[in-house]
């Protein structure tokens, strides 16, 4: 695991624009693996500031989001799939058709599922996989749990998540208590996984993930035996790490 150490969210939103930047310049066709979430939203902004200088071209890119909300439409303001339109594609130069978010509108678990794992296959997987981390060490919507997980599922969202989503809505009732996720198997896959975070609250999720133990009740740990992982990450994030 690589560790990138930031002075602030700024900062670690340019680097890892900088990271996918280069992945794209390298290879215009990349697949990307996206994430929504607070965390990569000024990574996103960076790179709709630099694709409209020209300085990154996604004409060519095809993107494949790590989940979504079971049983919301693709037009609901809370969607992911509304969420990347808003926060990513809509400013950028990328073809809509080569995006992809699982569909949380399909209410038959299996074969939406199904289909986004055939999708993700046959694009032959990611070359750079974004994640952000959540408090409990969740990638994905991939929860602690006694296993890791493989292709992806549905899962019934745990109190912590949704308590930490409800920022988002007007309510705790409103917060979906179902979700269609890649699994950790297919986000290994990956030929190069990015994580990103910011902030003390996930101090505790960044020192497990790359000092802790390989185990499911941190689904993030498991990432310190991908070949090629990056982790860019703020002070306050990387407060309770020792220092390289
Ligand atoms: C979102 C996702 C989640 C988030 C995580 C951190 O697609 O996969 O795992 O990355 O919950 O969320 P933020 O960035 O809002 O703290």
């Amino acid at each position: 695991m690589r560790i990138i150490r930031t002075v602030d969210y700024k900062d670690m939103s340019r680097k890892a624009a900088n990271v996918i930047s280069a992945q794209v310049i390298l290879k215009p066709k990349s697949v990307l693996g996206l994430a929504t979430g607070t965390t990569p939203i000024g990574t996103y902004k960076q790179l709709a500031a630099w694709c409209a200088k020209g300085d990154v071209d996604f004409s060519q890119v095809s993107t494949y989001n790590l989940d979504e909300y079971r049983g919301l439409s693709h037009e609901d303001v809370q969607s992911y799939h509304y969420f990347m339109r808003t926060n990513f594609f809509d400013h950028i130069n990328i073809d809509l058709a080569n995006t992809h978010v699982p569909d949380g509108s399909n209410p038959d678990a299996d074969a939406a599922c199904r289909e986004y794992d055939r999708m993700v296959a046959e694009a032959g997987y990611p070359d750079l996989q974004l994640l952000g981390i959540g408090r409990n060490g969740h990638i994905g919507f991939n929860e602690p749990g006694p296993y890791f997980s493989k292709g992806t599922h549905m899962v019934n969202l745990t109190e912590s998540t949704i308590k930490a989503n409800s920022r988002l809505f007007d309510s705790e009732d409103q917060v979906p208590r179902q979700a269609y996720t890649m699994g950790v198997q297919t986000i290994m896959y990956a030929r190069s996984i990015l994580v990103v975070a910011n902030g003390e609250e996930k101090a505790d999720a960044v020192y497990r993930m790359c000092y802790g133990p390989v185990d499911p009740q941190c689904p993030a740990s498991i990432l310190q035996l991908h070949t090629n992982c990056t982790v860019i990450a703020d002070e306050a994030a990387l407060s309770k790490c020792p220092r390289a």
